[in-house]
C-alpha cells in the first residue's frame, strides 16, 4: 500500500510538474532515447538539446550513425566533452547494424552488452523508448532515493549501490513505467536538487526520512576521503 501510494503521488506530480516537452520525448524511439541518455550522462539538458537536434538530423537512425566516419561523429560531439561516449556510441551503432538488424535490441541484457550502455541507461532505453518495465538509477534518482530512505553511505560503494537499486526496483511500476522514470529524473533535477532541495513542493515530503531529519542535503553521503 505504501508502494502503491508513493507511485500514485509521483505520477500525479509528473502530470502537473514533470517535463513533457524534451525533444527526445517526441517521438521517444529507442534510438532517440539512447542518444539523449548518453549525451545526458555528464551534460545538462539545456546544453544537450541543440547537440541532440543536430546529431539526429545528421544521423537519423543507428545505421546512418554506424556508416559514418568516426571523425564526423566526433565533430558533431565537439563541445560536449567526454569523447569516449561518442566513440562508444559509434561502436555500439556498428554492433546494432551488424548483429541486431539495425534496430536497438528489445532485450535488457542485450542492451547492456553494448559499448557505453550501463544498467541505468539500458533501463532508460527499455522503459522510455521501448515501453517496457525497467528500473533506472542515474545520479538524480540516486539522490532522491537516498534522501527518501535516508540511505547511509557513499553510493559509489557497491553495497550502497545495491541497496539503491533494490529500492528503485521496488517502486518501479509496470503501468506507466516510462512516466514514473521520467518523474524520478525530473524530481531529482528540479525539486530534490543537490543543494537546497524544495521539499515543500515534493510529492514525497510526508514520507521522506531526510526531510524529517531537517538536513536533507546531508544525503547522499560524499565520497570518503
Ligand atoms: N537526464 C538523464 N536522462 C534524462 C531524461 N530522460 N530527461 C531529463 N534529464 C535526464
Ligand atoms: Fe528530496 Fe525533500 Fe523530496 Fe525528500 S522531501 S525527496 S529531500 S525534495
Amino acid at each position: 500500500a505504501d508502494v502503491a501510494q508513493a507511485r500514485t503521488d509521483i505520477l500525479a506530480w509528473f502530470d502537473r510538474h514533470g517535463r513533457h516537452d524534451l525533444p527526445w520525448q517526441h517521438p521517444a524511439t529507442p534510438y532517440r532515447v539512447w542518444v539523449s541518455e548518453v549525451m545526458l550522462q555528464q551534460t545538462q539538458v539545456a546544453t544537450v538539446v541543440p547537440y541532440f537536434l543536430r546529431f539526429l538530423a545528421r544521423f537519423p537512425d543507428p545505421v546512418a550513425l554506424a556508416d559514418a566516419p568516426q571523425e564526423e561523429v566526433l565533430a558533431l560531439w565537439a563541445g560536449l566533452g567526454y569523447y569516449a561516449r561518442a566513440r562508444n556510441l559509434h561502436r555500439a551503432a556498428q554492433e546494432i547494424r551488424d548483429r541486431h538488424g539495425g534496430e536497438l535490441p528489445a532485450d535488457l541484457a542485450a542492451l547492456e552488452a553494448l559499448p557505453g550502455i550501463g544498467r541505468s541507461t539500458a533501463g532508460a532505453i527499455h522503459s522510455l523508448g521501448q515501453g517496457r518495465r525497467a528500473a533506472i538509477l542515474d545520479g538524480n534518482v540516486k539522490r532522491v532515493l537516498a534522501r527518501w530512505h535516508a540511505v547511509e553511505g557513499w553510493p559509489g560503494r557497491s553495497a550502497v549501490a545495491r541497496h539503491l537499486w533494490a529500492l528503485s526496483e521496488r517502486y518501479t511500476p509496470a503501468q506507466r513505467c516510462a512516466d514514473y522514470n521520467q518523474a524520478m529524473m525530473d524530481l531529482g533535477a528540479t525539486v530534490c536538487t543537490r543543494r537546497a532541495p524544495r521539499c515543500p513542493q515534493c510529492p514525497l515530503q510526508a514520507r521522506c526520512r531526510a526531510r524529517a531529519s531537517g538536513q536533507p542535503e546531508s544525503w547522499p553521503s560524499p565520497k570518503p576521503k
